[in-house]
């Protein structure tokens, strides 16, 4: 145990979904976690730059009287297994460092994180970090409303039905398994899709695709806005906060039956 811990236990590690932006989105878990930690970390995309999952979090849990560490994350793209980009490392590492600096003093640190901390999020890379040197540390995972429900749910269209198949895919990577996935599987979430909307409007025109499509742009957020034709968002500059919902069959009920029709 470090000495300078007042109370001899190390603190505890909390990585917390706050939802994709609307903060009624958050559970009351998240909001009572975040409510008892003293110290939060939040993730920013450039130094001194704005938390999102801060900014939600903040709408039901105020801040103030807390320590808020800024951790910068730069965007670079992740390829597992494969060399990490070693300013990522750099900053991982930095950001692992100060997390620990406040669990060694015992004090308790939750990490709000955008949507569910499980589905492409910061907060595993960080775990990974911190638990390099300190295996002991107790983690606990507050799952939070993905910014993939919240899109759907806004179209009153469920995600997946029955035998479909549904993919989540990060867009942001150029992949030929992209068009398999397409023209195989029933149901397709595109992620990260705001720098290569062109390219995807395009494959899905291709595809026959199009009109199946419906991309959500900050959900919840201040300026959302939602493409039900798609091809109204070619040549925008779109928010890195978008996702597009593909689906290839509608639900019907006809005479008490529910069936997917194409
Ligand atoms: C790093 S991932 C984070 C995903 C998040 N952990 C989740 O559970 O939804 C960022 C991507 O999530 C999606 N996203 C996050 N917030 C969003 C929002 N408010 N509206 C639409 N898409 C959002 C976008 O596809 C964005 O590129």
């Amino acid at each position: 145990m470090k000495s300078d811990n007042p109370t001899s236990r190390p603190g505890r590690l909390f990585l917390v979904g706050v939802g994709p932006g609307d903060p009624e989105l958050m559970t009351y878990k998240a909001v009572r976690i975040l409510g008892a930690a003293k110290v939060w970390a939040v993730p920013t995309a450039r130094e001194n730059g704005v938390s999102s999952a801060l900014t939600i979090a903040e709408q039901m849990v105020p801040a103030n009287g807390r320590t808020v560490l800024s951790l910068c994350f730069p965007m670079k793209k992740v390829f597992l297994g494969q060399e990490t980009d070693g300013q990522l490392l750099t900053a991982w590492r930095r950001s692992a460092d100060e997390v620990i600096h406040h669990l060694d003093r015992g004090e308790d640190v939750a990490f709000p994180t955008l949507g569910d901390a499980t589905l492409y999020s910061t907060a595993f890379y960080l775990l990974a970090m911190i638990q390099e040197v300190r295996p002991e540390v107790e983690v606990t995972v507050v799952p939070g409303i993905t910014a993939m429900a919240a899109c759907a749910a806004s179209q009153s269209s469920p995600l997946a039905l029955g035998d479909d198949v549904l993919a989540v895919v990060p867009a942001a990577f150029e992949d030929d398994r992209l068009r398999n996935i397409l023209a195989t599987l029933d149901a397709v979430v595109l992620m990260k899709v705001h720098r290569r909307v062109d390219a995807l409007i395009d494959l899905l025109e291709e595809m026959g695709l199009a009109d199946s499509a419906v991309l959500t742009e900050r959900s919840g957020l201040p300026g959302e806005q939602v493409y039900t034709d798609i091809r109204e968002a070619r040549g925008r500059a779109l928010h890195y906060f978008s996702t597009m919902v593909i689906r290839k069959k509608k639900v019907q009920v006809r005479n008490g039956t529910a069936t997917l029709a194409a």
